[in-house]
């Protein structure tokens, strides 16, 4: 584990080596900013880290050549700073890709999928050479599984899904909003699944992926951290994987 100076809290009512989780999440978005390539597009993932992470991507937008998003939140807000976002099938490969997670382990592998943007994130994440994640301390985990693990689905599929995370011990429900099953941005539900211990990441999103009716598992192993900002009491940490 390498270490890079604190980034000093932003605001005074917070006194060095105290931080709000917020402020954690302001840290970190703002040390992203060191490995955004200039001249370059950028991949910008979805979520309260990121929205920090766009908030000062912002303050460097005439840098760098745009942005693809994992998201239509995402993208609104890019938009909203100024950023060009282009579509993911118009680029090649991207520098580097910056996202939050819901939990991380000292591998890189995350799971992802909090904010319902997995499947987009995933794809973003696939076109670049390096993923950065930026996470409060509360994300790094020894084993994944404690957060509830979202499984964006197929609708018809998901009582069979269901059952089938039974038989690994887990217990998936169907994630609501305002009474109604979500819908993502790809147009299917999410299931967040729990009663899961995730001892091997690759081999659990290998199994999972295949299932007919998943679109897009919460484990990312194949696409995994690279790097890992992690805001800390002592300020931001740099985990390299
Ligand atoms: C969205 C995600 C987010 O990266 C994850 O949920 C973390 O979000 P936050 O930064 O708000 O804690 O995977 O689908």
């Amino acid at each position: 584990m390498t270490h890079i100076p604190a980034v000093s809290p932003s605001s005074s009512d917070a006194p060095a080596g105290s931080y709000t989780q917020d402020q954690l999440k302001a840290l970190v978005g703002q040390a992203a900013l060191q490995y955004v390539v200039r001249g370059a597009l950028v991949g910008v993932g979805t979520g309260s880290t990121v929205n920090y992470f766009i908030d000062a991507l912002a303050t460097i937008k005439d840098q760098i050549a745009g942005a693809v998003s994992s998201s239509v939140a995402s993208t609104e807000r890019l938009r909203a700073a100024g950023i060009a976002v282009l579509e993911a099938n118009a680029v090649e490969r991207l520098p580097v890709y910056i996202d939050g997670a819901d939990e991380i382990d000292g591998r890189g592998y995350m799971v992802k999928g909090g904010g319902a943007a997995l499947t987009r994130e995933k794809i973003v994440a696939a076109l670049a050479d390096r993923f950065v994640c930026i996470a409060d301390a509360s994300k790094l985990v020894t084993v994944l599984g404690t957060f509830p693990l979202p499984v964006e689905v197929i609708p018809m599929a998901t009582a069979r899904i269901a059952r089938q995370f039974a038989a690994l011990g887990g217990h998936a429900v169907l994630r609501l909003r305002e009474g109604q099953p979500l819908v993502t941005d790809n147009g299917q539900h999410i299931l967040d699944v729990t009663g899961l211990h995730i001892d091997d990441p690759l081999a659990f999103e290998a199994q999972v992926s295949q299932w007919p009716g998943v679109v897009t598992v919460g484990v990312f192993a194949f696409q995994r951290a690279q790097v890992c900002l992690l805001g800390t009491p002592q300020g931001v940490k740099t985990l390299t994987f």
